[in-house]
């Protein structure tokens, strides 16, 4: 079968990476998680003191961005990818609400974004990849064959990271997460450099009540007929 770039964008805790893993297993496709990239970058800036009280020191960080190295690879025996920052396995640290609550303003600074953006194009060069997060369908890969853009109400997606953070062992509250979501909904759709907005030619998918193996099937089903009409 044709090997095809899907990319799967939305607001954050809209499940997205649920279901691109899902979906990549099931196509044997590679899965990229570039919310993780960015979010790997927001843990550099903060293990390097590049939160100050005046903001972020934005000069520190350009400057360091060439040594900012970003992988990802599976653990033995393990079935996902996991995310490295400079060789270290940061897969849980990056997870954390204090980077939750940092990332947005690190992913609207626009040499990140060229960076992790350029990065992201390398990993698609061979097609057969499966790619989540805000500008996938309209700066990354606007010739992505397969684009969804994937949407629920906040309350809902707050519910749902907040029994991921618990089931996780993190200390959060319900009222926290939700100021997180709606406070980076806000920032990633209102930044000058590629603001989250569906592109044009994505299959919008509201699932505020649809359970997760309903959306993957149908999902699925979708992707498959599409691949065999090419
Ligand atoms: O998908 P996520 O919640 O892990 O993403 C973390 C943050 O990174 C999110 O608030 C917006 C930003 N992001 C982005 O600007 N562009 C992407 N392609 C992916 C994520």
């Amino acid at each position: 079968m044709k090997k095809i770039i899907i990319a799967i964008d939305g607001y954050s805790s809209t499940g997205k990476s649920t279901i691109a893993k899902r979906l990549a297993r099931a196509l044997g496709y590679i899965y990229v998680d570039t919310g993780a990239m960015y979010r790997a970058v927001t843990l550099f800036a903060l293990e390097n003191g590049m939160f100050t009280t005046e903001g972020i020191d934005k000069e520190g960080l350009l400057k360091s961005l060439g040594s900012i190295n970003i992988r990802f690879e599976k653990k033995k025996g393990g079935e996902d990818a996991e995310t490295l920052l400079n060789g270290k396995n940061v897969e849980d640290k990056i997870r954390s609400m204090e980077v939750s609550n940092r990332v947005s303003n690190i992913a609207a600074i626009p040499e990140v974004r060229h960076k992790l953006v350029e990065e992201q194009r390398k990993m698609g060069e061979d097609k057969g990849i499966v790619m989540d997060g805000r500008d996938i369908g309209t700066v990354v890969f606007p010739d992505a064959e397969l684009k969804l853009f994937m949407t629920a109400s906040p309350e809902i997606r707050a519910t749902r990271r907040y029994k991921e953070l618990l089931g996780k062992g993190k200390e959060v509250t319900y009222e926290e997460v939700l100021k997180n979501v709606s406070e980076r909904d806000y920032i990633d759709s209102h930044r000058a450099d590629s603001p989250l907005v569906k592109a044009e030619d994505a299959i919008e998918l509201d699932n505020t009540d649809m359970g997760k193996d309903e959306q993957f099937e149908r999902i699925y089903n979708h992707t498959i007929r599409f691949i065999e009409q090419l």
